[in-house]
């Protein structure tokens, strides 16, 4: 099959930063905006210029120092936001205005109180108006996800006759189960005329959990460009997950497709939006999580040690995390518990570790998690011949 590169669409400074408590300063945005390029992302949503005018600053100085990604700016299908945001972009190297208006009938009847026809109006005269001031412009239907397919046709095929580069197709709600998402990027690839002059985009939320899933259903069946945010950070459950989308796609070599994301950086990136962002991570989180190469019961810890790919199927430097952990807890079993002693300087023996075992299950029930301290006391007490301090 062959190599199909994803455009991957970095919006945790505009998408990511609506999340309560994660508002970020100019310097802030600049700093995780640089990490971002470096990370190889080829697109940064820096955010929604007329929105604010600490907003229009942080996006005209991010237009100034970013030199290999493009930088867009989120406009409604208004021609005020539309002319505040190419004025943000002046300085970019890559300027992209990304602009559009609600598609499903329940935002164009109880959002717009409007018509499909006027909508398609709106839509077309919107992205004429963006090229006027860019090359690259892409448009956003919103709550795509929900909209009537034939209706979402007709928007993309105005669209791209009025000069959208981009076609951004969002599941805003994060509704659709991914073989719906999948299907109705499969229906405009098929139904859209003038499709192959536009690249489709994904934007999926995470309302039920399947943010990732339905982006790469997306993918699967013809878009090619991930809207996407580091921790999955965004609008109530979150977005589509940077880390996730690019991994999966990473790891499953027979989709045949590829991105151009550094994924050793992924976990410093993680942590640096993180900090920045006084957002934390949860330690289960795919790929970044503090647990994410963490194994704690015997099992596994039997299984792992034999052999990591029992239980590992990304290796942590792939993508920049610690190297993996043994946790030492009350499920944890005799080969961790001589791997961590071993570790530690000692060398017992079989008979030696399972007295050792019988003292290390009474401290593991007391304790979350056994740490090399409460292994030298427990080595200390047993074997007094070999303590170290
Ligand atoms: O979720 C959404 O529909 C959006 C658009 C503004 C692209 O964030
Ligand atoms: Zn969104």
């Amino acid at each position: 099959m062959a190599q199909n590169k994803i455009h991957i669409f970095d919006t945790t400074l505009r998408d990511g930063e609506q999340v309560p408590g994660c508002k970020l300063n100019t310097k802030e945005k600049i700093e995780l905006a640089l990490a971002l390029e470096n990370l190889g992302v080829d697109i940064i949503e820096a955010g929604f210029p007329i929105s604010s005018p600490g907003d229009f600053e942080s996006v005209q100085q991010i237009s100034a120092v970013i030199k290999d990604a493009t930088v867009c700016g989120l406009t409604r299908a208004v021609k005020k936001d539309i002319e505040v945001a190419a004025e943000a972009l002046k300085g970019a190297k890559r300027p992209r205005i990304h602009t559009g208006i609600g598609v499903s009938d329940m935002h164009i009847k109880t959002k717009f109180n409007t018509t499909r026809e006027d909508i398609l109006v709106r839509a077309a005269e919107a992205v004429r108006f963006a090229r006027n001031f860019v090359d690259d412009v892409e448009f956003y239907g919103e709550d795509a996800g929900r909209a009537d397919l034939a209706f979402l046709a007709k928007v993309v095929e105005t669209v791209i006759d009025a000069g959208a580069t981009v076609v951004n197709i969002p599941d805003t709600t994060g509704y659709c189960l991914p073989h719906q998402y999948g299907e109705k990027i499969a229906y405009l690839i098929n139904n859209v005329p003038n499709v192959d002059k536009a690249i489709l985009s994904c934007h999926c939320h995470n309302d039920l959990g399947l943010a990732t899933a339905n982006a790469i259903s997306g993918v699967i069946n013809g878009a090619r460009q991930i809207e996407c945010t580091i921790n999955g950070l965004g609008e109530r459950a979150g977005n589509t997950s940077l880390e996730e989308v690019v991994m999966v796609i990473k790891q499953h070599e027979s989709l045949g497709l590829y991105t151009d994301i550094k994924t050793e950086l992924l976990n410093p990136m993680s942590r640096l939006v993180s900090d920045t962002m006084r957002m934390p991570v949860q330690p289960n989180k795919a790929i970044v999580g503090s647990n994410a190469f963490a194994h704690s019961s015997g099992i596994h810890q039997d299984g792992f040690l034999k052999n990591a790919e029992n239980y590992e199927i990304i290796r942590p430097e792939q993508v920049g995390a610690d190297s993996s952990k043994i946790v030492l807890t009350a499920r944890s079993g005799r080969s961790a518990l001589a791997h961590r002693l071993q570790k530690l300087g000692f060398n017992f023996n079989r008979n030696e570790i399972d007295v050792l075992y019988e003292a290390f299950l009474k401290v593991a029930d007391e304790k979350k998690e056994v740490g090399d301290e409460d292994l030298k006391t427990l080595v200390a007490d047993n074997h007094p011949e070999v303590a170290i301090a």
